[in-house]
């Protein structure tokens, strides 16, 4: 069989994202602490699964080591243009399917506002939240996913007693993505270049730290899952492996 001409795409194996996922994990478990992450549907659910493998955290009642709950949310985008205002972003993502209010509990720290008040924001509030998707690209999803969560937690903290939400641990958001690719970006977040500038506001993260598996140029990236023919995406991906090392 003759070799196809590679294109300019880029194609990670399941290996490749695998690897990529556990490296990020240990600068994610030392900064942040993830108490529950929301996977973005359909690119951010097996990131999300694969992450959970690197992501488990002690149980402090039963002193067990404990799997991390994912929670879903279904997120679809409309074509945009440029030069697009914060409010006709927002307009452009359309929600497929959202958080339930008093869902399962993550840590316990919402626990008692679930109970009491019968809400806590689908288990968000007074937890270290991970949002996972496997790209940002125009980086429309991830601002109006982190902002949607974070209105939420504030309408949460808003209808409980001030003396409830002074108990409650911060909540405080984190981005998760396999690959970010460089280029222009429609929205902006509220990275923070260093924990030392996080500051908690009303009982809320005031940025959200960031991570990527890896900053990519702003090429098509294939995923594995995406493939019909997975054995074909692999031995591209070797073939392109192959020629950037003879390269170097
Ligand atoms: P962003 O929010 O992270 O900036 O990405 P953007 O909205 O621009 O992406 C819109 C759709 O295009 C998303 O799919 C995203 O996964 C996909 N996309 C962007 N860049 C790439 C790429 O390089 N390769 C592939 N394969 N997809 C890309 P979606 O509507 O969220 O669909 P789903 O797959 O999550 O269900
Ligand atoms: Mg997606």
């Amino acid at each position: 069989m003759t070799t196809p001409e590679l294109d300019d795409h880029r194609r990670p194996t399941y290996e490749d994202i695998h690897v990529m996922i556990g490296n990020a994990a240990k600068k994610i478990v030392e900064e942040f602490k993830p108490d529950l992450m929301v996977a973005i549907g359909g690119g951010g659910f097996f990131p999300a699964r694969v992450l959970r493998t690197f992501l488990k955290r002690r149980d402090e009642k039963t002193g067990k080591q404990r799997n991390l709950p994912i929670q879903a949310i279904g997120l679809s985008l409309y074509e945009q243009v440029d030069g697009m205002s914060e409010e006709m972003i927002g307009t452009q993502v359309v929600r497929t399917q959202w958080l339930e209010f008093g869902a399962p509990k993550a840590s316990g720290a919402g626990d008692e506002v679930a109970a009491r008040y019968g809400k806590d924001s689908g288990g968000l509030v007074g937890n270290n939240v991970l949002i996972v998707d496997e790209v940002d690209d125009s980086r429309t999803t991830l601002h109006y996913a982190y902002n949607e969560l974070l209105k939420d937690v504030r309408a949460t903290l808003d209808s409980i007693p001030a003396d409830v939400r002074a108990d409650l641990p911060p909540t405080r958001f984190a981005i998760f993505v396999v690959q970010n690719k460089l280029g222009p970006k429609r929205a902006e977040l509220p990275i923070y270049n260093s924990p030392a500038d996080e500051k908690i506001v009303d009982g809320v993260a005031d940025g959200v730290y960031y991570y990527a598996g890896e900053t990519t140029p702003p090429v098509w990236i294939d995923y594995p899952w995406e493939m019909q023919d997975i054995t074909e995406h692999n031995r591209l991906s070797a073939l392109a492996k192959a020629r950037n090392q003879q390269a170097n």
